[in-house]
């Protein structure tokens, strides 16, 4: 029962195997679409490398991971998308400036040593991306698409899930909250847990914020 019940024990990532064992210091279950994050974040050169997996919505669909540096949400975000072709994947760089314009791009931001692959129909993109100096977090989106035209991801679908993949992912530990620090061994979950809290607390502000500010111009409008 105490195993049944334990939020660490739920975590479906920390047993998935990646491709040459390459291992990560964190992971989390990513909470729509069902979607997981591997990730390492080194400070001392600001660089992120992920592997992310999920499953294109159809059989020569896509899958994608990005960083909005600007904003929260799909609009404005750099995005890897590993795209279904020809039997199959390849990974592509867009930057989706807006909802109705995805163009293939550099990104924004470097990017290395990015790599896409297939197995047991989930795709996994591997990438490191260098983060600006000294950030705690940065904006993410997932999504994952039916279709592909032209060597570009088709409209996804817009069902809760595919709107709601998207949130913060904290690179580093504030002292703030009540995480315990675990041993090593247990840390990535730790990591992993605290991180949707961080998220959906970041979120729940954020709509607090909004609303005061909302609030407030109504009463100073007139
Ligand atoms: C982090 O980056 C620095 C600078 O490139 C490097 O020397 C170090 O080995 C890296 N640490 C890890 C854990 O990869
Ligand atoms: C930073 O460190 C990572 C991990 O050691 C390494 O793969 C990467 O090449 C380094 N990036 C830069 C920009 O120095």
């Amino acid at each position: 029962m105490v195993l049944l019940i334990s939020p660490v024990c739920s975590l479906t990532c920390t047993s998935q195997k990646l491709t040459g064992n390459k291992l990560y210091s964190n992971c989390t279950d990513l909470p729509q679409l069902d979607a997981y994050l591997h990730w390492t974040y080194n400070a001392s050169n600001s660089s992120l490398s992920v592997a992310f997996i999920a499953a294109p919505a159809g059989k020569n669909g896509w899958v994608a991971w990005a960083i909005n540096p600007t904003a929260e949400g799909m609009a404005g975000s750099q995005a890897l998308v590993a795209l279904k072709s020809g039997g199959s994947v390849v990974l592509k760089t867009f930057n989706i400036s807006s909802y109705s314009s995805i163009v293939e791009s550099k990104l924004s931001f470097e990017v290395w040593d990015t790599r896409a692959e297939e197995k047991d129909g989930k795709i996994t993109i591997f990438a490191t991306v260098k983060v600006p100096e000294k950030a705690e977090k940065v904006n993410q989106v997932w999504q994952v698409g039916p279709s592909v035209t032209n060597g570009k991801p088709d409209k996804h679908e817009f069902k809760p899930p595919n709107l709601a993949s998207k949130g913060s992912l904290k690179l580093v530990e504030t002292s703030a909250g009540s995480t315990t620090n675990g041993t090593s061994s247990n840390s990535n979950s730790t990591g992993s847990g605290d991180n949707k809290s961080g998220a959906s607390r970041i979120g729940e502000n954020f709509g607090l914020g909004l609303g005061l500010v909302m609030f407030l111009l109504s009463i100073f409008r007139f």
